[in-house]
């Protein structure tokens, strides 16, 4: 079992050191590899994106500024089609914007090659979507170990240890050789967990997690994962449009019609 109280990576990380980075320590210099950790700071900065052109021409994302630290689990709340899934796209290296940067620890995300773009992604960060999206034809530790394959050097034993610690964290020990079909909706959610956080990415994107579950079962999984980012240190940003999500993050930030706002009073959302 990894120590989930330790904040951040730590040397001994196998899948970290496995991709040869060397995590920065206090007052070490930000690290060479600019697809490497840094430190984890975000921050989004007048993001804007425009679909189609001419009379289909669909402003998703109008002005987006946000700053996110490390440590935080922030809530991204908005209801249906006012933009949180592309901005979270954005901020993840999935989707270009029209305008505006992103940079997590100063690397900017949105001015990388298409190539370090791919490395960015699979090793900085973690996505947790709202159906689970795992490999349909392979186990539950299939899926961790798919992730993990992606980032180079990661030597297989590394990777099925890290996978058996997070899988038995995850409470799936006893689920790992299980397709995703013969899973619950919980279970599948906390794989889709366990995939996001396989190669200790420093952020941690999570889009509507509870859409498939039933209420108790939706708080078990955003409990979880509020515990593992903050537990290790990632960045987290959740987007919901369930305000009975708010509480377990730290703070709140709402976006209507592609226009996002910091929400100074979260008790004010509960009308
Ligand atoms: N690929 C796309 N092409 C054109 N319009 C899109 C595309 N994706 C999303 N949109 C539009 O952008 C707006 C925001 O969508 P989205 O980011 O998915 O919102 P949310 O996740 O909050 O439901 C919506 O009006 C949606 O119809
Ligand atoms: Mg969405």
């Amino acid at each position: 079992m990894t120590d989930a109280m330790t904040p951040g990576p730590t040397s001994e990380d196998p899948v970290l050191a496995a991709t040869g980075s060397v995590p920065n320590g206090p007052g070490e210099p930000p690290a060479l590899d600019a697809t490497h950790h840094a430190s984890a700071l975000l921050r989004v900065s007048d993001v804007r994106k425009v679909y189609g052109e001419g009379h289909t021409e669909v402003v998703a994302v109008a002005d987006a500024t946000m700053a996110v630290d490390q440590g935080e689990f922030v809530a991204l709340l908005g209801p249906s089609g006012s933009g949180k899934t592309t901005l979270i796209s954005i901020v993840g290296g999935l989707l270009s914007p029209s305008g505006g940067t992103v940079t997590l620890g100063g690397i900017d995300v949105t001015g990388l090659s298409k190539k370090d773009l791919t490395a960015f992604r699979a090793e900085q960060v973690g996505f947790v979507f709202q159906s689970a999206n795992l490999v349909p034809f392979l186990t539950a530790r299939e899926n961790l170990l798919y992730v993990a394959s992606l980032v180079k050097g990661t030597s297989r034993a590394q990777a099925q240890a890290r996978a058996d610690d997070l899988l038995e964290e995850l409470g799936l020990a006893g689920r790992a050789k299980n397709l995703p079909e013969q899973l619950s909706g919980g279970e599948r959610q906390r794989v889709a967990i366990g995939r996001a956080l396989m190669n200790d990415p420093d952020l941690v994107l999570v889009d509507e997690p509870t859409a498939a579950l039933d209420t108790a079962m939706g708080r078990q999984v955003v409990e979880l994962l509020r515990r593992e980012i903050k537990g290790r240190g990632k960045t987290g940003i959740m987007v919901t449009h369930d305000l009975r999500m708010v509480e377990y993050t730290d703070r709140v930030f709402e976006i209507l019609d592609g226009h996002l706002t910091h929400v100074e009073e979260p008790s004010a959302l509960r009308h």
